[in-house]
């Protein structure tokens, strides 16, 4: 087979099967993610490298990859990666939307449920033996239906994320960098400034991606214009959000409650004080981690390395040398 391909990770069967069909690829064997020093000694020796969002891909990385003709993300998300560097280097990058986007929004909305409704509280109190009878006044939560959602960034699952919302007649509002104006006409979203989502918003959801503008973007002074009853949710990237403030706000009683399914640090350690709060629930970056999207995403990274090696243009790039780059 005229191509060889790095494999961060072990894929699905079928994504697998598809691409060994086509390429000889090594599959990285562990469960952690290769070091960065065996990315170097791999990476400079293929064709194509497909990746994962825990794998730094760097400027000195990409320029070391002489033989290199393509990178295949299987996220969407592609903070991991210098793009400027692979545009530069004239390597496309390859990355995986809209076929995570509801399974991402789904899991949003479950966090929000959980928040509100105080479900990991109320899971640990019957398994502790605690409930004795009907209580009226215990593990009081928030009504989810009729809330204002703040949704802070309105591109593919913010959107999702707004739609699932009407579900619960919940007011819609939303901050982006840019408007959105299908996200007015079509799901009534009404637009306003950070300031105002903050102030005005009883769930807060996070769905920018981390970028330079977006890093830090809810620190101290962020928090500090919340309700204090209000919901974060973050399913975007955990440095969007400054974890020591995060806790600070939890702690004091600023806002309600956090739902966190990315953390700064990602891993977050076993002995991190988010862990220890009433008001904070934590999931492993699991907000595509249903078997359909998972499955689909694996193919989709497939296609845009297959593409890639052949020099065509990928389906799905962050970065196409010659076309337009994506953010
Ligand atoms: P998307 O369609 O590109 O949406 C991102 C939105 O954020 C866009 O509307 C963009 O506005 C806006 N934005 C970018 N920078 C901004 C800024 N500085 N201020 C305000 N708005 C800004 O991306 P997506 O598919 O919805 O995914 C969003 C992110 O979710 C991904 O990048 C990834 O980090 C995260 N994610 C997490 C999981 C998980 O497992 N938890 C799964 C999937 C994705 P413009 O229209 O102006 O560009
Ligand atoms: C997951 O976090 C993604 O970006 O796809």
């Amino acid at each position: 087979m005229p191509y060889s391909v790095f494999v961060t990770r072990h894929l699905t069967q079928e994504a697998e099967e598809k691409l060994d069909g086509f390429c000889q690829a090594e599959y990285w064997p562990e469960d952690t993610p290769p070091s960065y020093d065996v990315l170097l000694e791999k990476t400079p020796t293929v064709d194509g490298l497909v990746c994962l969002l825990t794998d730094r891909i760097d400027e000195n990385l990409i320029n070391q990859a002489k033989n290199l003709k393509v990178i295949s993300q299987v996220a969407v998300g592609v903070d991991n990666i210098d793009l400027e560097a692979a545009a530069q280097a004239g390597i496309p990058v390859g990355h995986t939307p809209d076929l995570l986007t509801d399974a991402t929004a789904d899991l949003a909305i479950a966090l929000i449920m959980a928040a509100a409704r105080r479900l990991s509280e109320a899971i640990t109190y019957t398994a502790e033996g605690r409930w004795k009878t009907w209580e009226l006044t215990t593990l009081l939560g928030a009504d989810v239906h009729g809330a204002t959602l703040g949704i802070l960034g309105m591109g593919r699952i913010g959107q999702a994320v707004a739609q699932r919302g009407l579900g619960f007649n919940m007011d819609i509002m939303y901050y982006n960098r840019s408007r959105v104006p299908e996200a007015e006409t079509e799901l009534g979203a009404e637009y306003v400034t950070l300031t105002e989502l903050l102030q005005q918003a009883d769930i807060v959801s996070l769905h920018v991606p981390l970028n330079d503008a977006t890093r830090g973007m809810i620190g101290r002074d962020e928090l500090a214009l919340m309700k204090p009853n209000a919901i974060l949710v973050n399913t975007a990237r955990g440095e969007v959000v400054d974890t020591e403030a995060l806790v600070n706000a939890l702690n004091s009683g600023q806002i309600g409650y956090a739902a966190l399914d990315v953390t700064d640090p990602e891993p977050l350690p076993p002995d991190h004080e988010l862990y220890q709060l009433p008001n904070a629930i934590i999931t492993p970056h699991i907000g595509s981690a249903t078997r359909t999207a998972r499955n689909n995403i694996s193919l989709l990274a497939v296609e845009n390395l297959i593409a890639g090696l052949e020099g065509r243009p990928l389906p799905a790039a962050a970065v196409q040398p010659d076309q337009d780059n994506h953010d």
